[in-house]
Parts: C-alpha cells; sequence; structure tokens
C-alpha cells in the first residue's frame, strides 16, 4: 500500500482523492511475482500485451552483474538498469511496485504526460518497506513517441536511490518508429550510469563535497556494460537512443568520423533530423540519434568529452571521463542502402504565453541531514517544502519562463507532467519538446510551456539529484 506524505495546505480536496484511490489498491503482500518479470534477464523488454503493461517491479539490494564483475546494488528485479519497459498511447499501465529494501521508496515516470496525482506520477506517494503497492494509469491517446524511464523520487533519497541503480527506460512506440528509415534502423537503448564502488563492488558514500557538487562515480557503465560495442552495417542506420540515468554526470558524447542525426529529444520526434557532431546530455535527459554507416568498415569510438559543469574543483578531478565510452563497429552490408530521413512528422511552435514568470536559482548555508553544515539549494529563495505551493497555473494557459542562475554550478532543471521548448535568442520557441534544460552556471535561460490535460500539483527541481534533494525543487498546482 502507499502512504502519502503529507497534504497539501489548501488543496485537501484533491490531495483526499489521491489518498483514497491510493488506499483502495489491493494489498499484495506475499503475492506469487509474475513469471515475465521474475525471470526477465539484463535484455529483459517488458512490452504491453492488448494494450497493457502489467509489471511487476521489485525494489531490492542484491549482487548483480555490472561491466565484468558484480556490485552490491539497488535493483529492480534484481538488474542494473531495470528492465526495459515498452507500451504505446493509450496502453493501460500496472505496475506492483514491492518494495525489499530496508526504507521507504516509490517511483517517478519522468517525462510521461500522465495525471500528477492518484496511482499515477505521484511522488508524493511512499511506498514503506515491505510493502507491495500499485501504480496505475493510462498513457494519453495523443501521447508522442520516444524514450522515457523510472526512478525512485522521494525527497530527500533521491540522489542515493537512483545512484545505487534504481532506474529503468520505457519506451513509448508511435508514429517515429513507423518512419521507414528510422524502423529500418538497428536500434540500442543505452542508459548511462555512474557509481563509486569500491574494489569488492559495494558502494563508497560519497561525503559532504560531492554532495554539493552532485555525487559522480568513477565506473561509468552504458546499460549495466563498459566499453559496448555496437554493431553497424556499412549503407545502414543504427539508432541509439541515449537516457542520462546518472545522479549528477554530464555526458558531452561525439562519434568518431561520424555526425550524429538527433531524431528526438526528451519529450519526442523532431520534424527534421538535427545534425550535430556532439551533444551534451545532462541529468535525466533522452537523445535519439541516427548513425549512418557511412564508412567502409572499423570501428570508431563513442567518446565521452570533457565539461565543465561548475564543479570541478568540488569533486577534485580532471573533468570528465576518459574515452572511450563505447564503440561503433561495422559488421556487414545494409541489403538495401540506407539513408537518414528528411522529414519525421510535425512539431508546433507553441504560440505567444498569457503569462511570465522567473525562477532564481541559488544557494545558502545550512544543516544538511546527518552531515552538519553545507549548501542548501533554493529556488526563488526557498527551498523544498511539499505543504506548500509555491505555483499557481491555469489548465490550458501557455507560460514564459526565465530561469536565472545566480550560482557557479550548472542546473539541469526539470519540470514533471508537461513537456516545454525552450526560447532561443529570437525570443521564439524551438520546435523540440523537452522537460529538461541546462541553466549554465551565472547564465539564464527561457521556456515556454503550456498546461494540458491534467490538475493538481506538481513539480520542477534541478536534476542533479543530490540539489533536489538538498532543496532545489518547488511545487506547482495547476488549477482548471
Ligand atoms: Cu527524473
Ligand atoms: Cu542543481
Ligand atoms: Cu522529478
Amino acid at each position: 500500500m502507499f502512504v502519502t506524505r503529507r497534504a497539501f495546505v489548501g488543496v485537501g480536496a484533491a490531495v483526499g482523492v489521491s489518498y483514497l484511490a491510493a488506499r483502495g489498491v489491493t494489498r499484495l503482500a506475499g503475492a506469487p511475482l509474475r513469471a515475465s518479470a521474475q525471470s526477465a534477464g539484463r535484455d529483459a523488454r517488458l512490452a504491453s500485451v492488448d494494450g497493457r503493461l502489467d509489471v511487476d517491479l521489485v525494489a531490492s539490494e542484491d549482487w548483480v552483474d555490472l561491466a565484468e564483475g558484480r556490485a552490491k546494488l539497488w535493483s529492480f528485479n534484481g538488474q542494473v538498469p531495470g528492465p526495459l519497459l515498452e507500451a504505446a498511447a493509450g496502453d493501460e499501465v500496472r505496475i506492483r511496485l514491492t518494495n525489499h529494501l530496508d526504507e521507504s521508496t516509490n517511483l517517478h515516470f519522468h517525462g510521461l504526460h500522465v495525471p500528477p496525482a492518484g496511482t499515477a506520477d505521484n511522488i508524493f506517494l511512499e511506498v514503506p518497506p515491505g510493502e507491495v503497492a500499485s501504480y496505475a494509469f493510462r498513457i494519453p491517446e495523443h501521447h508522442p513517441a520516444g524514450l522515457f524511464w523510472l526512478h525512485p523520487h522521494l525527497h530527500g533519497s533521491v540522489a542515493r536511490q537512483v545512484s545505487l541503480g534504481l532506474a529503468a527506460p520505457l519506451v513509448i512506440r508511435g508514429a517515429l518508429d513507423a518512419v521507414p528509415d528510422v524502423a529500418a534502423a538497428r536500434e540500442h537503448v543505452l542508459v548511462l550510469q555512474d557509481f563509486a564502488l569500491d574494489r569488492s563492488g559495494r558502494p563508497i558514500d560519497p561525503g559532504m563535497g560531492a554532495l554539493m557538487g552532485g555525487r559522480e562515480g568513477t565506473l561509468v557503465t552504458v546499460s549495466g556494460q563498459t566499453q559496448p560495442r555496437y554493431a553497424i552495417e556499412q549503407d545502414g542506420l543504427l539508432r541509439l537512443r541515449l537516457l542520462n540515468a546518472s545522479a549528477s554526470r554530464f555526458y558531452r558524447l561525439s562519434l568518431e568520423g561520424h555526425a550524429m542525426h538527433i531524431i528526438a529529444t526528451d519529450g519526442g520526434s523532431l520534424a527534421t533530423p538535427q545534425q550535430v557532431d556532439e551533444l551534451l546530455l545532462a541529468p535525466g535527459e533522452r537523445r535519439d540519434v541516427l548513425i549512418l554507416g557511412s564508412r567502409a568498415g572499423g570501428v570508431y569510438r563513442l567518446m565521452n568529452l570533457p565539461y565543465n559543469r561548475g564543479s570541478a574543483g568540488m569533486m577534485g578531478g580532471p573533468l570528465g571521463t576518459r574515452p572511450p565510452f563505447a564503440s561503433v563497429g561495422y559488421e556487414g552490408r545494409a541489403a538495401s542502402p540506407r539513408q537518414v530521413p528528411q522529414a519525421l512528422g510535425e512539431v508546433e511552435r507553441l504560440p505567444a504565453a498569457r503569462a511570465r514568470r522567473a525562477f532564481v536559482l541559488s544557494e545558502t548555508m545550512g544543516m544538511v541531514p546527518g552531515r552538519g553544515m553545507g549548501i542548501r539549494f533554493l529556488i526563488n529563495g526557498h527551498e523544498f517544502d511539499h505543504a506548500r505551493i509555491d505555483d499557481r497555473v491555469r489548465l490550458g494557459d501557455i507560460e514564459e519562463w526565465e530561469y536565472i542562475n545566480n550560482t557557479d554550478m550548472d542546473h539541469p532543471m526539470h519540470v514533471h507532467t508537461n513537456p516545454f521548448q525552450r526560447v532561443g535568442v529570437d525570443g521564439q520557441p524551438e520546435p523540440a519538446w523537452l522537460d529538461g534544460i541546462v541553466v549554465p552556471a551565472r547564465r539564464r535561460e527561457r521556456i515556454r510551456i503550456r498546461f494540458t490535460d491534467f490538475v493538481g500539483a506538481t513539480v520542477q527541481h534541478c536534476h542533479i539529484l543530490d540539489h533536489e534533494d538538498l532543496g532545489m525543487m518547488s511545487t506547482m498546482q495547476v488549477e482548471g
């Protein structure tokens, strides 16, 4: 069963509904787990059948296979990353979460446009140790195709739980997958995670300094492997779906000898592919890229280039990780030569905003539970408080937000429930759907966002998850 963390001041009715809905969930403790989920291997794919995605996830501490060894991590179903879930727009989703950890946890469905309340993407629910709780919701018919993901979101514990391995990718299938050259591409989901482990494979406590900068681990893994090689056919297309599931680490990726063609961002398809030589992937973000097998053969390294997110001094080490990181190797030749498609679908630009808001990102000194005095992180001068509503917005409205970063660190801001578009220097929104945006140190960024379909309390926060745990999250009430 679920328990609710706290009721919102002034929205008792809405919380009451979600609480009752949560209380109505059948308790399943002791019930046998479905074989499909239990026997799933590392490459397991748990897909919806007849419009229903029905999955058991068991969160527990285990020795799991990682890189070339074993590590004592926190996992879903004994694997890190968790199983690949796959559904389509319109599907019913039911996920039974069994908490075998010795502390509370919960689930966030990062990037999904589903209700922020009830048993859907409700981060105010808590699943205590030993309990089983069912998340249940429907993916809207008009939901875009894309790569999304699940991870715990219990304020104060998020960075630790995610950095110990609790993350699972979720693919929503749709129109983009039906574009012929996209459909013909070999597809891989690359879940980027970093781990701080001792020689025996046990996690190392990051210490206070690392919390301030955002913890990073020196072991970088790609879907649980180190330096995996992905096969590409000459004249063929390779589709790499990249997810940064690390607590704090940024990845600046570049593929030797090849351009990358971005076909989708966090929130789904672009109208036309965007050709780049490198891309930056902040925590939580996703990019879907096509690579054309334009070379005669060989192996090409996917590099993770240095990037200064403003915390290098605090981290006490060189910037970034050493390449190589993964590689792409030629194997065979495509039966028929492929091209990067020119058209992927329509993407609107959000029209003019009805309201404007500014969010100032800053720091202050304060107590860090269990660790003493340290830095706390603020939005508009406040630390997160689930009992306070920071912003009230109207369903159907479009707003333009400015993030003003008054700190010396980048903050990758993430907004739940509704995707947004970045506003360029020309004042026009860029036609790409995002749910995260890097606000560089001492800089500003603007976004345009539209609130559709769902009322209720939702949140935004920095996706350097230690910053979120240390206060950099705010609440927003979407009112009908
Ligand atoms: Cu997230
Ligand atoms: Cu931050
Ligand atoms: Cu979040």
